[in-house]
């Protein structure tokens, strides 16, 4: 089994409901080949990990890498791996700095990431909602 992560930039901030479409489609793909994973969306940035089968990983990240809606994938780390981070989510879904008015920047960060028992994911995931949480307080002021 492996566990893809990487970085993109979307074309344009998309909205409620191409997200969703987008969460509702990739769900279902992921589900028929045994794939799970996390997607945060951070302003104009996606941090996604995917996770499953070696193939399924592959062929599903070839197919998010032409996918005119985001560019400049970077990927951060790919490992192949013994147990999922995820299980339970064939697309766990979280919204980087939208809850910044309702609680802490620390209460966020650590919900979000504390669940992850990979450290190098952790701090990913963490650093990830640390950035856009503060880029969303200071574009606030
Ligand atoms: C940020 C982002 C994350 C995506 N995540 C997934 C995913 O986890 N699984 C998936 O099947 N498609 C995902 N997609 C959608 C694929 O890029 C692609 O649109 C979809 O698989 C349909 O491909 P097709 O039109 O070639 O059939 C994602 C797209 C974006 C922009």
């Amino acid at each position: 089994m492996k566990s893809l992560l990487y970085i993109s930039t979307a074309r344009s901030i998309l909205d409620l409901s191409q997200i969703e479409d987008l969460l509702c489609k990739s769900r279902a793909a992921n589900a028929m080949v045994g794939l799970t994973g996390l997607l945060v969306v951070g302003g104009r940035r996606f941090l996604q990990v995917l996770e499953g089968p070696d193939e399924a990983v592959i062929e599903t990240y070839e197919r998010i890498r032409q996918d005119p809606r985001h560019f400049a994938l970077v990927k951060l780390r790919e490992k192949a791996v013994e147990t999922r981070e995820f299980g339970s989510w064939s697309m766990g879904f979280e919204q980087g700095g939208e809850a910044a008015t309702s609680a802490s920047l620390s209460d966020q960060v650590n919900a979000m990431a504390s669940s992850i028992t990979d450290p190098t994911l952790r701090a990913y995931f963490a650093g990830f909602a640390e950035t856009h949480a503060r880029k969303q307080l200071n574009e606030r002021v």
